[in-house]
């Protein structure tokens, strides 16, 4: 570790000096910032062997070396985020610390509402050129705030599949007009899956201590698998979502993407918590304050318990043909059962065709999104008129004219800027709910609510019944499966990778064999691909689920043995003396 080997000036002589006793007095390695822990980080800043300042350089610099091959980043506000820094740095060293984030770097999906960027930065357009113009949140989304609150500095926007994927059915995953197509780091070419595309990309990478994405379905869940990172898909009310660009509310949930289950518990331990009067569905917590998630993270927390195993035959393909690599897919999952066992799980397998599963026709309602739900359109068309309500048109900006205050607006702007691409990729979703043809059921009518019990209630049971007849602690299964069934009914998903595709994996890519649009040439499949283990259970389980994902992870870990394709220069192991001026 040498942080002062170019020295510039005997000025910084003594400064340096200082640092180097303050980095003795840390035990323990330097990490990367690709493996280091927010703990670690936490420790580090406590020995002032970096500070938060450093951290938002380094960050910003890595970003800059991966995003142009990546897109893994839409914006960074390096001028906040090191003002911020700043301020949290001098609190430090006066033994103020806000909370357990202080001066920890965070990354946001674009459709969380941010404020405060300086001039034109730290817009919010759930990847939309269109929404992010000329018109800014008024307040936080509610989870950033808590964030800030924390201690957490906001350094940027992660890309994402536009509009969360509400936006049409031929659009490329991780692709949006502000960010661009996002790619997934470990294998050249692959997909980041979507829609909290660059979140997954950037946790993984170390492009900040962690990152916030959404899910209605499996839009955390599958970035965390393709992205080597934990990801956490809360139950749908433990998380506030005001602020969040929607898509449907009955499925809508803000979690976090990190690269261990202690720092995903430390995130949600932040994000969880009542809203009730901007977001009610934050009222059927069962308790007044959440649980401390990170006491959950004990290494034996699945000794003796009743492990559920599910696994579909047929596979979920979601369009981007990964199951062409079942076998490959499969033998990975056996040797997670085999580390489940090995951590002292006992181990029941859930047949799935016992419970229905094998009825094909479930799974057409499996992404309802492509499906044009029945209750999803009028859920969108409400809560995005709800959004707007948040929305203030930018005085300081050029593009006033043009913010975005209703729908009609929107549309407008989606078909006409040529940035949206709306020649080559659909918009028929953003379309359906400006009702220009079919008029929409409300919202809250008995039809929608008839279309929304009938699916919650198909892929609950499926999920609820073996839970209950079995008396299971809890479900394991490979991600896809997680998605279909724990979406619906709004149940929490935790994802743990479970490593790479094996040499003789196939090459496979997106929509391979569709022709009817204009798809990037994205990997689906590849050896090296990563791929991801999802623990499921009740409503407001999260503190047995991070439990067992914990010891999961503890007893496996899978992470560690796939290293991203890009490479970052900017790390604190060759921090030098450059820097050091500008403490
Ligand atoms: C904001 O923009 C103005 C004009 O471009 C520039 O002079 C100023 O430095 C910017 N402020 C920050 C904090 O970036
Ligand atoms: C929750 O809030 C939504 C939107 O603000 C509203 O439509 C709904 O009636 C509320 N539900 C309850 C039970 O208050
Ligand atoms: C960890 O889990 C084991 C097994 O369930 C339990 O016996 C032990 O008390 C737990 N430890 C803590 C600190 O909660
Ligand atoms: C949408 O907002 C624009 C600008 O404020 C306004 O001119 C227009 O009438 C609004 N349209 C609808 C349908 O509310
Ligand atoms: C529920 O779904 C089934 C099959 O998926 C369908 O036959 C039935 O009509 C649906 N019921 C309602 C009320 O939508
Ligand atoms: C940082 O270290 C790596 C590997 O140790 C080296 O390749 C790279 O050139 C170094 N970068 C700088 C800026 O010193």
């Amino acid at each position: 570790m040498v942080f002062c080997n170019f020295p510039r000036a005997v000025a910084y002589l003594a400064l340096c000096l200082s640092l180097q006793a303050a980095a003795l007095s840390f035990t323990g390695p330097v990490q990367s910032l690709s493996d280091i822990s927010i703990t670690e980080l936490t420790q580090l800043l406590d020995s002032g062997t970096v500070t938060s300042r450093d951290l938002v350089d380094l960050y910003s610099d890595r970003i800059a070396e991966v995003n142009a091959e990546l897109n893994a980043v839409i914006e960074i506000d390096v001028d906040t985020a090191l003002h911020v820094a700043e301020t949290l740095d001098r609190d430090r060293s006066n033994g103020v610390l806000r909370g357990p984030l202080h001066g920890i770097p965070i990354l946001v999906k674009d459709n969380y509402a941010t404020t405060g960027g300086f001039n034109e930065s730290l817009k919010t357009g759930a990847g939309s050129v269109c929404l992010a113009a000329g018109s800014r949140p008024r307040e936080d989304a509610t989870v950033v705030a808590k964030l800030r609150a924390a201690g957490a500095i906001i350094l940027g926007k992660t890309n994402l599949a536009e509009f969360s994927g509400a936006r049409g059915h031929h659009v490329p995953q991780g692709w949006s007009a502000r960010g661009g197509q996002t790619y997934g780091a470990y294998v050249r070419g692959q997909t980041a899956c979507g829609s909290s595309s660059g979140s997954g990309v950037a946790a993984g990478l170390g492009l900040a201590a962690a990152a916030l994405g959404t899910e209605t379905g499996g839009s955390i869940t599958c970035p965390a698998s393709f992205g080597n990172v934990v990801g956490v898909k809360p139950t749908v009310g433990l998380t506030s979502r005001f602020g969040v660009v929607p898509v449907t509310p009955r499925q809508d949930t803000a979690g976090p993407l990190a690269r261990s289950v202690a720092d995903a518990a430390l995130l949600l331990e932040v994000m969880a918590g009542r809203d009730v009067e901007r977001d009610n569905y934050t009222a059927a917590q069962p308790w007044d304050s959440p649980p401390r998630y990170t006491e959950a993270l004990n290494a034996s927390a699945l000794r003796g318990k009743r492990i559920g195993v599910m696994w579909y035959e047929q596979g979920i393909e979601f369009g981007m043909n990964y199951w062409a690599n079942k076998k490959q897919i499969r033998r990975l999952f056996d040797a997670a059962l085999d580390d489940l066992r090995g951590a002292g799980a006992e181990l029941v397998d859930v047949p799935f065709g016992d419970h229905g599963g094998a009825d094909k026709g479930l799974f057409n309602i499996h992404v309802p999104m492509r499906n044009g739900g029945d209750y999803m359109l009028p859920d969108l068309k409400e809560a995005l008129a709800r959004y707007y309500d948040n929305m203030a048109p930018d005085d300081n900006a050029d593009e006033a004219s043009t913010a975005i205050q209703n729908h009609t607006q929107l549309l407008a702007c989606l078909r006409e800027d040529p940035r949206e691409r709306s020649a080559e990729y659909s918009l028929e979703i953003m379309a359906a709910i400006a009702e220009e043809d079919e008029p929409l059921g409300p919202a809250g009518g008995a039809e929608a609510w008839a279309a929304y019990v009938n699916v919650s209630t198909a892929t609950g049971s499926l999920l609820r019944g073996p839970l209950q007849e079995q008396n299971l602690e809890g479900l394991v299964m490979y991600m896809d499966l997680a998605i279909v069934l724990a979406s619906a009914p709004g149940l929490p998903i935790v994802t743990v990778p479970m490593g790479g595709l094996g040499d003789d994996a196939r090459v496979v890519y997106e929509g391979e064999g569709n022709d009817d649009y204009n798809l990037p040439r994205v990997i689906t499949g590849a050896p090296g691909m990563p791929q991801g283990l999802s623990f499921v259970d009740e409503k407001w389980t999260e503190m047995d689920l991070v439990g067992f994902a914990y010891a999961y992870e503890q007893a496996s870990q899978r992470r560690w043995t796939l290293a991203p394709w890009v490479k970052m220069e900017s790390d604190l192991d060759n921090w030098t003396g450059d820097r050091i001026g500008e403490l």
